[in-house]
């Protein structure tokens, strides 16, 4: 049958920073398994692939419609001949047997598995499929196995950590580490970051950028808000690393490069009694112990980069990367978590907003919460 295409005058950019995409997403069915097979190619460190992938499933994400033919993609960008033969599948048997493929794959089982527990990553998660292991239980088991201290939290708190963590629970958070940081320094400013600033319902943790209004009063300000909770008892783990921001140096060409403002990964112990008060929920005796613990980022930039780490820190991962992609492509500029430097004039552009900074790219703003490519 004839089939219009939704998208035919969208005229959609290759660029997500040039795309509006929301938490609704049409186009699920094929995102999903797009994003799939993205994984396994980055199990397999086929970038190139990996990033097709992604390239397509976010520009799918922000059609305002969902694609019910082939027909209906024509013109779109992104999408290659891998990804047209697996939404080809879907839209005939319903299913992708390319991604089924994928996923009964004991290696992808194995380095998906591993790769869950907080502080394994690709390159560990490998060592330990190659040494034969296939099971959490498997690991832990394994005498000559050296976990580390991020590792050894992973696992114990793994039940937890693996648990969606609710808009809810982040806004009790919020209130939480807001009262710690106020009591110690009341003229500091908390923001939400991450997933839940751009609107989503659950997330994997929580991220906050802490900062103060005067330059260089932030030093000092995360390590005394650690302390205050380990005193309340509420830190279950924490990895704090020091500012290495040096400011002569250009922003980093490398996208997945760690930004280097003082910042702090935490596992925090967060009472269901704190939420039933903010929510008037009725508690189910049945099934709690009480408490869960949640992964929460928290990261400290000076005043003066707090724009630049905001909209860093924000994302969709994907969005960040077609920002620095469009910067260096499109503008002849180098933008980071801390900076955007234009190269033909030779000088950083200064931003205390957001707002700033897309306009210094010549960009319309996009809100938050349509930054989730
Ligand atoms: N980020 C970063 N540097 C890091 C880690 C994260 O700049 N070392 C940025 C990424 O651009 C990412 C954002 O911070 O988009 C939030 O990261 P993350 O918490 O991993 O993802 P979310 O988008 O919040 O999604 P989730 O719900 O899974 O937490
Ligand atoms: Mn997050
Ligand atoms: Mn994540
Ligand atoms: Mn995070």
């Amino acid at each position: 049958t004839e089939c219009s295409p939704p998208t035919a005058d969208a005229n959609v950019s290759q660029y997500a920073c040039l795309r509006r995409t929301t938490t609704e997403n049409h186009n699920k069915i094929f995102t999903d398994v797009l994003e799939e097979l993205a994984e396994n190619s980055e199990f397999n460190e086929s970038k190139g692939p990996c990033l097709a992938f992604r390239r397509a499933a976010s520009v799918l994400k922000s059609l305002p419609s969902a694609v019910h033919c082939l027909g209906a993609i024509q013109g779109l960008p992104c999408l290659g001949e891998h990804t047209k033969a697996v939404m080809e599948e879907i839209l005939i048997f319903g299913r992708s047997f390319k991604v089924e493929e994928v996923q009964s794959d004991e290696r992808y089982q194995a380095l998906k598995l591993f790769t869950s527990v907080f502080g394994v990553g690709p390159k560990t998660a490998e060592k330990w499929y190659r040494r034969g292991l296939r099971s959490l239980k498997e690991i832990l088991a394994e005498p000559n196995i050296q976990l580390n201290r991020m590792q050894r939290a992973g696992f114990l708190y793994y039940r937890d950590i693996s648990k969606a963590v609710s808009k809810t629970e982040a806004k009790a958070l919020r209130s939480i580490i807001e009262e710690t940081a106020h009591w110690i320094a009341p003229d500091s400013i908390l923001a939400l970051t991450g997933g839940f600033r751009r609107g989503k319902e659950y997330g994997h943790d929580v991220d906050f950028l802490l900062t103060m209004p005067e330059m260089g009063k932030e030093e000092g300000l995360l390590l005394r808000v650690i302390d205050r909770l380990r005193d309340q008892g509420i830190l279950l783990y924490c990895e704090h690393q020091g500012s290495t921001v040096d400011m002569s140096k250009l922003p980093s060409r490398r996208f997945e490069a760690m930004d280097h403002f003082e910042k702090c990964f935490l596992i925090l112990r967060l009472e269901e009694g704190q939420m039933e008060r903010d929510e008037g929920l009725q508690k189910d005796p049945g099934e709690s112990r009480g408490w869960r613990a949640v992964r929460v980022d928290l990261v400290a930039p000076p005043v003066d980069r707090y724009a630049f780490a905001l909209l860093g820190w924000t994302g969709s991962r994907q969005f960040e990367r077609d920002l620095r992609r469009f910067a260096r492509k499109e503008r002849g500029m180098c933008l980071d978590n801390h900076a955007l430097y234009d190269k033909t004039k030779k000088l950083f552009l200064p931003a205390t907003s957001e707002e700033d900074i897309f306009a210094h790219l010549g960009l319309e703003y996009v809100e938050p919460w349509q930054r989730n490519a």
